[in-house]
């Protein structure tokens, strides 16, 4: 990829993954990605922040050749993670004098899944410095973004905030910048939704931290960067606040017709009430588009029918996806159908402990939905819309 320089003796020389189609064997990149790196020269020492992931290593180190680097001596790793530190072997057999500078956790979790030596670590603590001769770089040790072990990198002359993981996208463009900020703003809500919300309380404080610094550019290690950080800081500030919108999240799968039918009532049910309905089939949903409805939605309904007495597999799947991601949701209620009999409302309850929810009554029919069913449905719309009023999310 070509290398940039987005302030003098400040280059990006990361690469861009366009046609990486998964992240994690988990995660859908419906735009690729990028592993960002970015080199900082100062008038005595040369740093490297965060190297990229082991696919791309020898695109980074032809990225070095290009702007005729000699010389690293610090290789700055912000998260352990190995689309970000994985390159880091590669660039130490290229710059063995270089070290590898890092906070204790993060040390330790590079020699466990890199092997690393030991010898070749320079470690920082919270608030720590380095000096680059003309240039210092400040740590600011900011566990859970996205692993316990991460950190944010500040350069202090230019205002730059190097936060790895936090601020990212995964977002392949050839755009240093974020200019198309619609594009920007999708993809980094995306990228929150999967890897971020699970973390929304620690995120919170190491935001409330920022304030003690002058930003002038967030350069994440995913995605462009933020040559306007506002952008995407008001972005988070609404992410990971407690607010919830007045919306929906409906994922649902149907077998032989009876939750589908329950779902298309009920979907005309809320939209009479004005309240915004998301609804995701789960035999046809892309899980990143699902993890994002999940940032503002107020209110969870899962719609499935029984199968060997529990929930549909695909709706265990979506039970423990809401479940790991912790999303601010405040209600959780269930629609659904059984033959002869079973547990699945339960298994169901047992499988998102996790959120903080209060369960409006859900509506199980046998068979078919009949008369009396499409008015349990009418009942449940009622209960989301006093609900919903009751957090005073509608005017
Ligand atoms: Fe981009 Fe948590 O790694």
């Amino acid at each position: 990829m070509t290398v940039r320089e987005i302030r003098q003796k400040v280059y990006a020389v990361g690469t861009n993954h366009w046609d990486r189609r998964l992240f994690d064997e988990l995660i859908p990149l419906p735009d690729g990605t990028s592993y960002n790196s970015y080199l900082i020269m100062g008038s005595e020492k040369t740093a490297l922040i965060d190297a990229v992931d082991p696919a791309k290593q020898n695109e980074l180190i032809d990225n070095l050749t290009k702007i005729n680097i000699s010389k690293i001596d610090y290789v700055i790793s912000n998260h352990a993670e190995q689309d970000h530190s994985g390159g880091i072997p590669k660039v130490l057999e290229t710059y063995p004098m270089a070290r590898v500078v890092t906070n204790p956790k993060c040390k330790e979790f590079l020699m466990e899944h890199l092997l690393i030596p030991e010898e070749k670590f320079l470690v920082v603590n919270d608030n720590g410095t380095i000096s680059l001769g003309n240039r210092t770089l400040q740590f600011i040790i900011a566990p859970w973004v996205h692993w316990p072990e991460t950190m944010l990198t500040y350069l202090k002359e230019e205002k730059i905030l190097f936060p790895c993981d936090l601020f990212g996208s995964h977002l392949a463009t050839s755009d240093l910048y974020s200019t198309d900020e619609a594009k920007v703003y999708e993809s980094a809500k995306r990228y929150y939704a999967e890897i971020m919300m699970p973390f929304r309380k620690n995120i919170q404080k190491h935001i409330a931290r920022l304030v003690e610094f002058e930003l002038d550019i967030i350069a994440p290690s995913h995605g462009p960067v933020h040559n306007k950080p506002e952008f995407i800081l008001s972005a988070y500030k609404d992410w990971i606040s407690d607010n919830t919108k007045n919306e929906i999240v409906f994922p649902y799968v149907s077998m032989h017709g009876s939750v589908e039918k329950m779902a298309e009532y009920f979907i005309d049910a809320v939209m009479k009430r004005n309240i915004t309905i998301k609804p995701f089939n789960l035999t046809k949903t892309d899980n990143g588009e699902l993890a994002m409805a999940l940032v503002d939605a107020a209110t969870v309904v899962i719609g499935t029918p029984t199968v060997l007495t529990g929930p549909h597999p695909a709706a265990v799947y979506a039970a423990y996806l809401c479940n790991a991601l912790r999303p601010k949701t405040k209600f959780i209620s269930i629609i659904g159908s059984y033959g002869w009999g079973g547990k699945m409302p339960e298994k169901l309850k047992e499988l998102t402990s996790n959120l903080n929810v209060e369960l409006i009554p859900p509506v199980i029919v046998r068979g078919y939905p009949k008369a009396s069913d499409f008015q349990a449905l009418d009942t449940l719309a009622d209960s989301i819309l006093e609900k919903h009023k009751g957090i005073g999310i509608i005017g």
